[in-house]
């Protein structure tokens, strides 16, 4: 039996809470980012912290796009799978010494910098090393996504990037630092951002820099737009493969490239979210005073969104066709935010069925703790079981 794209007997031996991945999905998905961005000559750095995991790394780097990673274990990862060091961008406001080592060790191709501070660090590691860094400025451009503040990178008061008031002075700087090449710039704005004109302020505002640089006398030859495409949560069978035909075009037609200026994009959810499920079973159905609660044995330790952001993912029963009741869906975890969704129409359950929560391919296994003991979810792929 199947249940959407759920292989219910063959899950059903499977001990739960665990990611199943749709690996068709993927790379269906994969295949049209690739459509799309090839279309204007725009370069793909896969978001590696949406989901690390092995063969989903392999996959992606098997379809040649290049890695954006944020610690020196992502970009271990990255390499380890297949990503060619020089597609590795690093970005993250605090590379340690050990970290910025690596990186100019395996030769990245760019190191996303954050700080006047850390450019200098850079610059005194990589002299030792008698190597030239790349380096792309990460701009805080001042534009709101329009998202949850968590996931909200792009406004003065984020901690990310050089704000617009001290780019004079990284300018001045970055003269006197020999061992670092500036090859562009780097933006991100946020994540989960449903509309495709949120970006448009972005590329305004990468316009503008653009005459700055130049007027500077600065060639760039790298724009990067970060990622930050969102996926629908909601429906997720509706829109399976996100809108990435709107979303390129969209900066293909705002932003005023260069002659021979590439641009680089960093998407992490909008390639992975919907290729991945958390299932979970249900342990116990509890009557409470006015309500239901499904009690379920995966909770915020494998999925920590509903509890960190508030997020939604649809919950689906695939072992039950009944007719639907309200339940609160809840985890086992000790804390009172270990809550999936509250008074949700489920076909009506009971102990030992089989739920999925949907688009969790990105930020959920990688987000994944071990609190009060318990193991990390194990993954499984839908052309491997
Ligand atoms: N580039 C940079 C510099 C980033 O900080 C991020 C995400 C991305 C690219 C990828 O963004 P995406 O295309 O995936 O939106 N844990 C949160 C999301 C955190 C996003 C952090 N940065 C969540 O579960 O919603």
């Amino acid at each position: 039996m199947t249940k959407g794209n759920f292989p219910v007997d063959k899950l059903k031996g499977i001990e739960t809470p665990f990611y199943y991945y749709d690996m068709d999905l993927l790379k269906k998905t994969l295949k049209i980012v690739k459509e799309e961005t090839k279309k204007y000559g725009f370069i793909q750095h896969y978001a590696v912290k949406a989901n690390a995991n092995r063969r989903i790394l392999e996959l992606i780097a098997s379809e040649g796009f290049g890695a954006d990673c944020v610690s020196g274990n992502e970009v271990k990862a990255a390499v380890n799978a297949g990503f060619p060091a020089s597609k590795i961008v690093f970005a993250g406001v605090g590379k340690t010494d050990k970290e910025i080592n690596l990186a100019l060790d395996l030769n990245i191709f760019s190191f996303n910098v954050e700080s006047l501070p850390e450019l200098e660090v850079i610059n005194e590691l990589a002299n030792k090393k008698g190597k030239l860094a790349q380096v792309a400025l990460r701009i805080n451009p001042n534009v709101d996504a329009h998202t949850h503040e968590y996931i909200t990178t792009g406004l003065n008061e984020n901690k990310f990037g050089f704000s617009l008031a001290h780019l004079d002075a990284v300018i001045e700087t970055l003269q006197t630092l020999k061992s670092i090449k500036l090859i562009g710039i780097h933006f991100h704005i946020g994540s989960q951002i449903e509309e495709i004109k949120t970006f448009e302020p972005l590329c305004e505002k990468v316009n503008e820099l653009q005459i700055y640089f130049e007027e500077k006398g600065i060639k760039l030859e790298h724009i990067n737009l970060g990622g930050g495409l969102g996926i629908d949560y909601e429906n997720p069978d509706a829109h399976l493969i996100p809108d990435f035909a709107s979303y390129f075009e969209m900066f293909h037609k705002y932003l005023k490239l260069r002659d021979g200026q590439m641009a680089h994009f960093e998407l992490g959810r909008s390639i992975v979210a919907q290729c991945g499920a958390l299932v979970t079973r249900v342990v116990y159905v509890k009557q409470g005073e006015q309500k239901a609660f499904a009690i379920v044995d995966a909770g915020m330790t494998d999925l920590i969104r509903p509890a960190l952001y508030q997020a939604y993912h649809k919950i689906e029963n695939i072992s039950s066709d009944l007719p639907v009741k309200k339940y609160d869906v809840v985890g086992p975890i000790c804390e009172s935010s270990d809550v999936f969704v509250k008074s949700y129409d489920l076909n009506e359950t009971s102990r030992g069925d089989m739920l999925v929560l949907r688009s969790a391919g990105a930020y959920g296994e990688i987000m994944a703790s071990q609190y009060n003991c318990r193991e990390l979810p194990k993954p499984y792929y839908s052309d491997k079981i």
